[in-house]
């Protein structure tokens, strides 16, 4: 609404004064509902600010939405009839409901690679990152109508499979594998680099299983099947507690018979090497990216190329993002040199982020001394139920609050910064119902709707002169922004946009009520105050969805 009065005005200006690069903006600081600097388009045009101010006062004037307008300093400041824009901007948060800001289907696909983890492996808090940041980012994506591919691109092939039935051969048991799978298979996994001490050959044996993998051996192909199986069990229960979805858990495996394709494309471009008898593409002022290893066994490399193919064949992108640690940056500048020397153009974007670090330190889920993922995320429902207990031991349904306030306080500690730095984790601190948390936005929400309980609002009786005073309209100015705050978030593949918005929505409610008795006597006051923290209560549960968090009504 107020994007579209900025844009008309912007529009008609430039017309009138023939120049082009026309500035409606809002100001920071009070004075004026929107503001246009004249400095520029005076030295443009070799006139003064003031006698473009006369040329176009009466054209601004002339709106339906405007007000006043009066020159001050160089600009052009606009006064709004804010009492009828802010009722119409209030009205259509109203009846669109969740559906405020959602555009319809653009015809643009956005394939998201994203979580990603490894086969017989635990869960990294890396793999969490990046669960969470494709997640939001896929409902930030579908919001402004783009169609999205979520692909859990799984790490399920590899040399360490071959190590892994040679480990199992020798060593395991099907019982132990059984009740936990991930831990069992990490255990053998970690035998076996033990005893390659002791036994050279073991290496070897391992590259060959995996060849024998790569070729297809039935045994060995229902071997890692149930060791696929086993582990994506694991996951699953993971993606259900964070409420994550995908649309292909077509992983490195997928890709094996589609390599042999890929390398004949790159050989028909010339683009292999040789090198010490392994096969290289050579790329500029990067390393060499490696193909094929001297044995012949294709690589992580292999596999992305062929997905990334196989993707812009099958699904049609028009951008693939990869949501993958700081660490891969240079694997995917590679993958994107490659695809340019093939002569693809692809709009492909490494979406990279940092570590989690717990006291300052890296903090990591592998190995013994270092708690499961799962274990810590049920800590924070712990924290969280404990910390409800507190406020409201009467609560209904304690179990599902908690679930929602303790995830979502993870996922938003995650995304209320940018994503590339790294994040720090204490459950304590991302628990607290102040501050920068997510609790605190479910809380700011769960406020409104006990003020909303047992009202109804009429429309017809709205008294909209009370959204002229400066703490409901600049409210109103910020649920005009949400729109553009989503688009924002696209531009730079920024959940913490939303998350930093919601923030600041959230404090502006509540030092709103802080100030503002919203049940009143008079029905035009009254009926005004519940259609404006309505909208409120609807934006803020909205932005709560696009970065994967639980509205609550109570909590
Ligand atoms: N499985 C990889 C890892 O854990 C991440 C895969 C990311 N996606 C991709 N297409 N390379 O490091």
């Amino acid at each position: 609404m107020i994007e579209k009065i900025k844009l008309q005005l912007k529009s008609e200006i430039e017309l009138k004064l023939d120049v082009t690069d026309v500035i409606v903006e809002t100001p920071k600081k009070g004075g004026a509902d929107l503001a246009m600097p004249l400095f520029a388009m005076a030295k443009q045009l070799r006139k003064s600010p003031m006698d473009i101010f006369n040329t176009i006062k009466a054209d601004i004037l002339s709106h339906s939405e405007v007000e006043d307008v009066v020159f001050l300093n160089g600009f052009l400041n606009i006064t709004l009839k804010r009492g009828k824009v802010a009722k119409d901007i209030l009205n259509t948060i109203y009846l669109e409901e969740e559906n405020y800001g959602q555009l319809p289907n653009n015809n643009k696909v956005v394939c998201i690679d994203y979580s990603s983890p490894n086969i017989a492996k635990s869960f990294s808090v890396g793999h969490l990152r990046s669960t969470v940041i494709g997640n939001s980012l896929r409902r930030i994506y579908e919001k402004r109508g783009y169609k999205v591919f979520g692909i859990n691109h799984l790490g399920d092939w590899g040399t360490q499979f071959g190590k892994m039935i040679v480990a199992y051969q020798k060593w395991g048991n099907k019982e132990d594998i059984e009740k936990d799978p991930i831990d069992e298979l990490q255990k053998l996994y970690v035998r076996f680099h033990e005893e390659e001490a002791n036994d050279p050959t073991l290496e070897q044996q391992g590259r060959d299983a995996f060849k024998k993998l790569e070729d297809n051996d039935p045994e060995y192909i229902e071997l890692w099947r149930w060791f696929r199986e086993e582990s994506l069990k694991e996951f699953m229960t993971m993606y259900d507690i964070l409420n994550v979805t995908f649309d292909s858990y077509n992983g490195e495996a997928f890709y094996n018979d589609k390599m042999d394709r890929i390398v004949e494309m790159l050989e028909n471009k010339n683009l292999l090497k040789v090198d010490e008898g392994a096969t290289i593409v050579e790329l500029e002022n990067m390393t060499p990216a490696l193909i094929k290893r001297s044995d012949g066994a294709t690589l992580y490399m292999t596999r992305d190329l062929a997905a990334l193919i196989y993707r812009y064949e099958n699904y049609h992108f028009d951008k693939m993002l990869y949501v993958v640690g700081n660490e891969q940056r240079l694997h995917f500048e590679q993958l994107k040199a490659i695809t340019n020397l093939m002569g693809y153009n692809f709009d492909i974007e490494h979406v990279n982020f940092g570590l989690i670090l717990l006291d300052g330190k890296k903090m990591s889920t592998r190995g013994g001394k270092t708690k499961k993922l799962d274990a810590v995320i049920a800590q924070a429902v712990e924290f969280a139920k404990a910390a409800i207990l507190e406020k409201n031991p009467n609560l209904n349904n304690q179990d599902e609050v908690a679930k929602a306030v303790g995830v979502g306080a993870i996922i938003f500690n995650d995304l209320k910064n940018e994503r590339h730095l790294d994040v720090d984790f204490n459950l304590e601190n991302m628990i607290k119902f102040e501050g920068q948390t997510g609790p605190y936005v479910q809380y700011s929400s769960v406020r409104i709707a006990s003020i909303l309980k047992n009202q109804t609002i009429d429309l017809n009786l709205v008294d909209e002169s009370f959204y002229k005073l400066d703490h409901y309209f600049d409210i109103v100015m910020l649920l005009s922004q949400f729109p553009q705050i989503v688009d924002r978030a696209i531009e730079q593949n920024a959940p913490s946009t939303i998350a930093r918005y919601l923030l600041q929505l959230s404090q502006a409610f509540n030092s709103f009520y802080g100030k503002q008795k919203v049940i009143v006597e008079d029905k035009g006051h009254l009926n005004a105050n519940l259609l404006f923290v309505k909208a409120i209560r609807t934006v803020i549960n909205e932005g709560l969805r696009l970065i994967g968090m639980t509205a609550l009504d109570e909590m």
